[in-house]
């Protein structure tokens, strides 16, 4: 069985910016997580090309919708391809595979007789794509997101029952495993008490959107067509691709990673879609925080907005996932800080980790005929114990998917290992040859705790972690185990070591 997870579907408004490397480089790391434990994953991504937002941005831009969504959804592709993210599929919502499984589940949906026409009126976000609650009928009312007026829309539309779903609803978000983190799943049963009401799944003042089959001159609201984008994905590209084709290869989703502001479509909307087609619904939602830069929200208007592409250029992907996967805890807000960005890679990756390697590896070269030591008997001392209560924790929480919590466990192993070193003082020992047997040891308990930690880092610095194993000579790491690779002692004794590189360079403030 696969173990699907997604991230959002982005809208192609414009190029990738840091919220969506975000989300990305979190299910980049679980999806990394799940295939080192040894399960099938489909990790899904890709992009949300209709609706008024698109279509504008095209016109401002003096393109065809198509021609714009082309570009930005190449960007997007390649972005992440250069991001070394790990996905299987990339769905665009203007494929006619998505097209065709919208189809399909709309007529699922109207055979439960939960589609009828209605009056749409109502302020609408066109930045959230989404008819705001109980503003003030004044035309300045703004979007508290966007901070974008309002936009009156007063049309006939294809309505989804949803208030049939609430008590539904209210049972599936009753599971604490439903969504996470637990502010956010209190927020949505909050909303969902004060009562589900329908919403209109159609739009006909709008032409770049998946027209309605019985109803040619209405388009598909862009959310009901990119939440099943999802399904869609599963089986686009494949030769027998249809709705039930999807759900065969393993719907429903086990995880679907968004951020905080497009929880409740969702918690409330998409399962009530699902449910009303008679398929299941997401087995997780989790909801991230949002990045603020140097404690201010970014935004275009406040010229603040951080560029992923200069972070790439200036750091590379892997000290960019270093600090949002163990700086930021999932679930909770994160500020983005050029000077706490700088702390981080130095203190963590280039001496704790980074340092810990090197100095090592030199001593056992030096004294060991550019080896690691030979030992004889394994011993099973105060290091090994301390790994394996660190790899124990490490596991418990990356299954409850706290990657901040496992990341920080491999640093507090690599912190407790380098006081190990300078407790032990290997370089006053070793002027004293009868002192040879414990040098090695301890060298060899250094060297295999950097061995688990370079193979722990594995799901979240990809590259640092195969930079790692292969200065300890351990070049057929990939073929073994990762499980297997956990266990204490499979260092090898009187191997080579090659010269040791710095795995980061240091940073200097600007
Ligand atoms: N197209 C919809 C999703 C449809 S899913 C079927 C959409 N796209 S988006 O491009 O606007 O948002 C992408 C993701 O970026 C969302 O998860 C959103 O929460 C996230 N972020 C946008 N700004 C953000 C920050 N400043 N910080 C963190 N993430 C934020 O919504």
């Amino acid at each position: 069985m696969n173990f699907i997870i997604t991230t959002p579907l982005y809208y192609v408004n414009d190029k990738p910016h840091l919220g969506s490397v975000y989300t990305t480089i979190i299910c980049d790391s679980i999806a990394r997580y799940k295939r080192l434990r040894g399960e099938k994953v489909l990790f899904i991504t890709g992009v949300d090309e209709h609706g008024l937002k698109i279509q504008r941005t095209a016109l401002s831009n003096g393109v065809l919708p198509k021609e714009h969504c082309d570009e930005i959804s190449n960007i997007f592709k390649q972005n992440w391809l250069k991001w070394n993210i790990s996905f299987n599929k990339f769905l665009r919502t203007t494929s006619k595979d998505h097209e065709k499984v919208v189809h399909e589940f709309y007529n699922k949906v109207k055979k439960s007789n939960d589609i009828y026409m209605g009056e749409q009126k109502g302020w609408y976000c066109v930045g959230c794509e989404e008819f705001k609650d109980n503003p003030d009928n004044s035309p300045s009312q703004k979007c508290p997101i966007h901070k974008k007026n309002l936009e009156w829309k007063n049309e006939t539309n294809l309505f989804f029952r949803l208030s049939k779903y609430q008590k539904v609803i209210e049972e599936l978000i009753q599971d604490p495993e439903f969504i996470e983190p637990k502010e956010r799943r209190n927020e949505i049963i909050n909303f969902v008490s004060k009562g589900l009401k329908d919403f209109s799944i159609s739009r006909t003042n709008l032409n770049w959107g998946i027209k309605v089959p019985d109803h040619l001159n209405h388009t598909f609201y862009v959310w009901f067509d990119a939440l099943l984008g999802y399904i869609s994905a599963i089986s686009s590209g494949d030769k027998n691709h249809s709705l039930a084709e999807s759900i065969n290869s393993g719907w429903p989703a086990n995880l679907h990673i968004i951020g905080k502001d497009i929880l409740r479509f969702h918690a409330i909307y998409w399962p009530a879609m699902l449910i009303s087609a008679g398929l299941k619904p997401p087995k997780k939602i989790i909801g991230h925080g949002f990045l603020t830069r140097e404690g201010q929200k970014m935004g275009k208007s406040l010229g603040n907005v951080l560029d992923p592409e200069i972070l790439f250029q200036k750091y590379g992907e892997e000290s960019v996932r270093w600090y949002l996967l163990k700086d930021i805890i999932l679930g909770s807000d994160g500020d983005f800080q050029d000077r706490r960005f700088v702390d981080i890679i130095n203190n963590d990756l280039a001496n704790t980790i980074g340092n810990l390697l090197n100095r090592t590896s030199s001593m056992s070269r030096k004294w060991f005929n550019n080896k690691t030591p030979s030992i004889g008997e394994k011993n099973n001392g105060e290091i090994s114990e301390l790994a394996n209560i660190s790899i124990k924790n490490y596991l418990t929480y990356f299954d409850k998917y706290k990657i901040d919590k496992a990341s920080n466990e491999i640093l507090n192993f690599a912190i407790n290992v380098n006081l190990y070193l300078n407790k032990k003082e290997p370089w006053s020992l070793i002027k004293d040859d009868n002192n040879i047997y414990e040098v090695k040891l301890i060298i060899y308990n250094v060297l295999e705790a950097t061995r688990i930690i370079g193979t722990l880092l594995k799901p979240i610095l990809p590259q640092f972690s195969v930079k790692i194993l292969t200065q300890l000579g351990e070049n057929d790491i990939n073929n073994r185990n990762w499980d297997e690779n956990l266990r204490w002692g499979l260092l090898l004794e009187a191997n080579d070591l090659p010269k040791p590189t710095p795995i980061v360079d240091k940073l200097d403030y600007e």
